[in-house]
């Protein structure tokens, strides 16, 4: 009897210490499960290569001309701190909020989604997992009511 009773005390700890360490690790920030930055910049770097050459956002004028500036890797930078600021990370970013960083430039549902698809392909080539790429997408699609501006 005592030999069940202490084997049922071992279980309770253990299940215990197992379900603690779990939600220790639940606890982890979503910046810190992406990889940090250097999870940031990978995939801040990949996703913005892909935007500046995508064909459909480039028909939109607005657009195409802020790709023309050659200023991309200070879009990498700035949009890099967003990613960090809102996955929970370093509170480093600078820029404006999204409604007035995107209030000229006329941006449409269908740009947003285009986008949204662009958001998928970087992290699938880096291995996001399912968990934390649904939770990425999420919180960006959030943001499309402030990003779409097109009447
Ligand atoms: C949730 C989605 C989005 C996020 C998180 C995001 C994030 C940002 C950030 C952080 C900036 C810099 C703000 C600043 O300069 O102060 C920015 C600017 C910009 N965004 Fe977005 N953006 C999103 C959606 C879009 C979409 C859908 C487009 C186009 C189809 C777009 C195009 C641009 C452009 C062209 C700029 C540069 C504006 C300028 O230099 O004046 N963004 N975005």
């Amino acid at each position: 009897m005592r030999t069940l009773a202490s084997r049922c005390a071992f279980a309770a700890v253990a299940m215990l210490l197992s379900s603690s360490s779990l939600s220790a690790a639940e606890e982890k920030s979503l910046y810190e499960r992406i990889g940090g930055y250097k999870g940031v910049a990978a995939t801040v770097d990949d996703l913005v290569d892909r935007i500046y050459v995508n064909q459909t956002l480039n028909k939109n004028p607005v657009l195409k001309s802020v790709h023309e500036l050659n200023e991309r890797a200070a879009f990498k930078l700035i949009l890099a701190t967003w990613v960090m600021e809102n996955t929970g990370g370093p509170k480093v970013y600078f820029g404006r909020d999204m409604g007035a960083a995107h209030v000229a430039l006329n941006i449409t549902d269908r740009e947003f989604t285009v986008i949204m698809h662009e958001c998928k392909e970087t992290f699938y080539k880096f291995g996001v997992p399912e968990k934390e790429m649904g939770e990425l997408m999420t919180a960006l699609e959030s943001y499309r009511g402030k990003v779409v501006t097109a009447k």
